[in-house]
């Protein structure tokens, strides 16, 4: 198998030790992992089955599946996409990083991920023994017969956009090629000062939902990272490929779980809650970068701001560092984020507080 890429949060070592050594204390906005409590509602329902001694079906309890297919349609305006046609996933990067293996692609076969993109796109091709390109453009990609293209809008990490125009010409583009559309979603529900779209919205994909999945996870938008809780929703053929393999392979969402997920997908209120705290944050952490000589690029929705001050990743780290402020390098997410870091919007008020007040001491 092909050798597979340094771990990046590990490199991070040093430079988080410099920035825990502030006499204030780290405010550490690198990993994006949540911070907020989760939602009552969503702890009830996991309690309320937690003495079923029975194992889970792979696919998901018919509730799970009904209340992930009416959130998709009252929240993004998703028609079309039966019951049968979502998998619960163990969170969504297990999915990410064994989709190509799990639709039978492998060697000779071209696994397209986005030029800045979530490293775990690059590790489930490789798992897969796939080539991987990166690619941003379709003209990119020249003659290519790619078997899988992914999309991330919002983008992890540069909080970019996708329009419809562009979705719909991906999917036209796939379409005669045979190859299959997977769409990232997992900050759908993060726009800011863009409106993101589903790639199973019917403007995008004209009624059809032939050739394409979308991954959804209710880490950021329900607070449940430690649950472990995503699906896989679109083409019903394509979702019931992966469905047998993952009944042989033992890719089972605990019960408990599937029912904390039908609580997360019925609780709009607490979505709403939870998407206002990261919005009065990216105010304060917005203002605060660019006062200080920042320049935010893209980061019209999703959970991260993707910033510059004209020098090297690492130089920019380790200023942050010295301020006691932990972010992540651009160069995590691939070569053209040489001069770019990701400031995560996943940590509490009064830290991000502490943030603003140390950027504005320059
Ligand atoms: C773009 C993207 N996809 C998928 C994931 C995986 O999230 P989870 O496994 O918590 O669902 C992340 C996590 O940060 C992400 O940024």
């Amino acid at each position: 198998m092909t050798r597979l890429p340094d771990f990046p949060w590990d490199s991070l070592a040093e430079v988080k030790a410099r920035a825990q050594a502030h006499p204030g204390g780290i405010v550490d906005l690198s990993v994006g992992t949540p911070v907020d409590p989760v939602p009552d509602s969503i702890r009830a329902a996991l309690a309320s089955v937690s003495e079923i001694p029975g194992y889970p079906t792979t696919h998901g309890t018919p509730e799970l599946r009904e209340a992930a297919v009416t959130a998709l349609q009252r929240r993004y305006g998703i028609t079309g996409v039966e019951p049968d046609a979502v998998l619960p996933t163990i969170g969504s990067k297990e999915a990410v990083a064994w989709l190509p293996r799990l639709l039978g692609f492998g060697p000779g076969d071209v696994v397209v991920i986005p030029e800045l993109a979530y490293p775990t796109y690059e590790v489930g091709a490789l798992l897969a023994g796939a080539e991987v390109v990166r690619a941003d453009g379709l003209t990119q990609l020249g003659p290519r017969r790619p078997a899988m293209i992914w999309l991330n809008s919002p983008s992890n990490p540069t909080g970019r956009v996708l329009g419809v125009d562009h979705l719909r010409k991906v999917v036209e583009w796939a379409r005669d090629r045979g190859t299959v559309v997977v769409s990232d979603e997992c900050y759908l529900s993060l726009g800011w000062e863009a409106e993101p779209l589903s790639v199973l919205h019917p403007s995008v994909h004209g009624g059809q939902t032939d050739g394409l999945l979308a991954v959804h996870s209710l880490s950021k938008s329900a607070n449940l990272a430690s649950y472990r809780a995503g699906f896989v929703a679109g083409d019903p053929a394509l979702v019931k490929t992966l469905l047998e393999v993952r009944k042989h392979a033992g890719m089972i969402v605990p019960r408990p779980v599937q029912q904390a997920m039908v609580a997360a997908l019925t609780d709009d209120e607490a979505l709403a809650e939870q998407r206002e705290r990261y919005r009065a944050r990216r105010v304060v952490l917005r203002k605060a970068l660019q006062d200080s000589g920042f320049e935010i690029t893209h980061s019209e929705a999703g959970l991260y701001l993707w910033a510059t001050r004209g020098e090297s990743a690492q130089a920019t780290v380790e200023w942050l560092a010295e301020r006691g402020i932990l972010v992540a390098p651009g160069t995590f997410y691939g070569p053209a984020g040489r001069d770019h870091v990701r400031v995560a919007l996943t940590s509490t008020d009064e830290r991000i507080e502490a943030a603003a007040e140390r950027l504005a001491q320059g």
